[in-house]
């Protein structure tokens, strides 16, 4: 059985590198751009619970928080290291919200637990088998009417994007990030059962075409 450390792919790859991550992502990404994208989507309301899965050193869920008081927000990830400096942050801007250590195709949370699941640059760490299991437990914790927005790498717009999203399967390997590129998250979304799911924007980055996609949790039958 793979050890927790080999079933998922550190935010800089290497957990060495995790201190560069932040100044990176923010002048490569056009972070504060797209997360604000992400969340304007997401259309929070005072007393929803949200979480963040992958949320890596806690950015997208702190802004969430700072933006909606009276929010519930929860981030989610794998690496003990990471969700460390994420708490640090969040103490630091004065936000109050939670993480918690845990993988995302086994979540530590109850069914129709949240009104709100967010992800951002973290599917792209997942092989497909894990894209779907993951969409799975996100539509298990969602309530029945509760919304899935993530941004995160996709079809790229044009040449220039494809060749520039190279660096970024160079850093994270070619396995896991070729779903992405070739266009297939509404797809898997709408396999896990997501209903209207669609493209809500394309942002152009250093690194590639950065994908914005929402999708809703039906009504049981
Ligand atoms: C590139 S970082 C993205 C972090 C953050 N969401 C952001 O937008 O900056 C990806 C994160 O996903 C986490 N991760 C990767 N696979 C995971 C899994 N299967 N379950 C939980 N966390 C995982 C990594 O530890 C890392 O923090």
């Amino acid at each position: 059985m793979a050890s927790p450390r080999q079933q998922y792919i550190y935010a800089m790859r290497f957990s060495a590198l995790t201190a560069l991550y932040d100044p990176l992502v923010a002048f490569t990404a056009r972070e504060k751009h797209f997360k604000g994208a992400l969340l304007a989507a997401a259309q929070l309301r005072p007393g929803q619970r949200v979480l963040d899965v992958g949320c890596g050193t806690g950015t997208l869920a702190i802004a969430a928080s700072l933006q909606t008081p009276g929010l519930v927000v929860q981030g989610l990830d794998g690496d003990d290291n990471i969700l460390r400096r994420a708490a640090g942050k969040a103490v630091r801007a004065g936000a109050k919200l939670t993480f918690r250590q845990g993988m995302s195709f086994a979540m530590p949370y109850l069914d129709n637990a949240f009104d709100r699941v967010l992800s951002s640059l973290f599917f792209h760490h997942l092989g497909t088998e894990d894209k779907r299991r993951t969409l799975d437990e996100i539509r298990r914790v969602m309530k029945p009417q509760g919304e899935l927005y993530i941004a995160d790498w996709g079809a790229p717009q044009n040449r220039l994007m494809r060749v520039l999203f190279y660096s970024i399967q160079l850093l994270d390997g070619f396995t896991t990030t070729q779903g992405n590129v070739e266009g297939v998250l509404p797809e898997l979304m709408r396999e896990a059962g997501f209903a209207d799911v669609r493209l809500i924007r394309q942002i152009p980055t250093l690194f590639g075409t950065m994908a914005i996609y929402g999708g809703t949790k039906p009504n049981p039958a």
